[in-house]
């Protein structure tokens, strides 16, 4: 039970790399807010871990709107009296080559990616401070690390978050709150399997492992910086990609 008693929101958690977190989380003891904007699948989710047994809570959340996002930190509030973690996973792509990609496309990755995050770790930190502990999480990629063909916006986002990362961990650090980043490689979830098979083959064929990452990789990753036993990291970016540049 390394997160007993801990109160977690997580954000994107009806799918794929988010849900998996959710359920590791619950296994060792955490009560989790299921934060997401998909509210049927959201929803759903929550209800199979709540009749697992788990104490879950699903809010529906738009990462990007600054009131949606008040909304998800007061209904936790309510429910649970605390937050002591932050996981800020949603995420999305809008793949395109430069010379094809759309303003609206580049603006549309940003605002979900980067100032989500931004939007979600200023509502969600004052609690943190408060209570002079805390543990917030964010997901950048290797994209945002390497660069990858087709994702100006995304890696762009997903450097930034790293930039964020090392700055709050500068400044909530003596306050007792860590702000670490899990850099993901290529993990089979929906946002993958949107990519060409031939794409998918050459990622796979980058990675020392030989294989693509489960959801649950990276959630156990995002356990381990958020439990005690990562207190003295902090502003890292822990690479969870099999290995691909060394
Ligand atoms: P996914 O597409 O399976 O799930 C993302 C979730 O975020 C979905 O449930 C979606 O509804 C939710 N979401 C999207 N926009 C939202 C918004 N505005 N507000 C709230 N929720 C929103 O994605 P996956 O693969 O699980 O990715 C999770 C995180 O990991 C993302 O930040 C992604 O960029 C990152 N990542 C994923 C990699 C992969 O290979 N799958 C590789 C590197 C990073």
């Amino acid at each position: 039970m390394r997160l007993k008693e801990k109160v977690a929101i997580i954000t994107g958690a009806a799918n794929g790399i988010g849900l998996a977190a959710a359920l590791r989380f619950a296994e060792e003891g955490a009560k989790v807010v299921l934060a997401d904007f998909d509210e049927q699948v959201g929803a759903a989710q929550a209800k199979v871990l709540g009749d697992q047994g788990y104490d879950v809570l699903f809010q529906q959340v738009d990462v990007s709107k600054q009131d949606s996002v008040e909304t998800l930190v007061q209904k936790t509030i309510e429910h649970f009296g605390k937050i002591d973690i932050l996981i800020n996973n949603a995420g999305i792509t809008r793949d395109a080559m430069l010379t094809k990609m759309t303003l609206e496309d580049f603006q549309r990755v940003l605002d979900v990616n980067l100032t989500g995050v931004f939007i979600c770790t200023q509502a969600v930190v004052p609690y943190l401070l408060e209570q002079g502990h805390g543990k917030i999480i964010n997901t950048s990629s290797v994209s945002g690390i390497y660069g990858n063909f087709g994702q100006t916006n995304y890696a762009a986002s997903k450097a930034a978050v790293v930039g964020m990362t090392k700055t709050w961990a500068k400044e909530f650090g003596k306050k007792g709150v860590n702000v670490n980043a899990v850099a993901p490689g290529f993990v089979k979830t929906a946002m993958v399997a949107k990519m060409p098979e031939k794409a998918i083959d050459q990622m796979t064929s980058v990675v020392a492992l030989k294989r693509l990452g489960e959801s649950r990789d990276i959630a156990n990753a995002y356990l381990f910086l958020a439990s005690d036993e990562s207190d003295y990291v902090n502003g890292h970016v822990l690479h969870v990609d099999g290995g691909i540049m060394m």
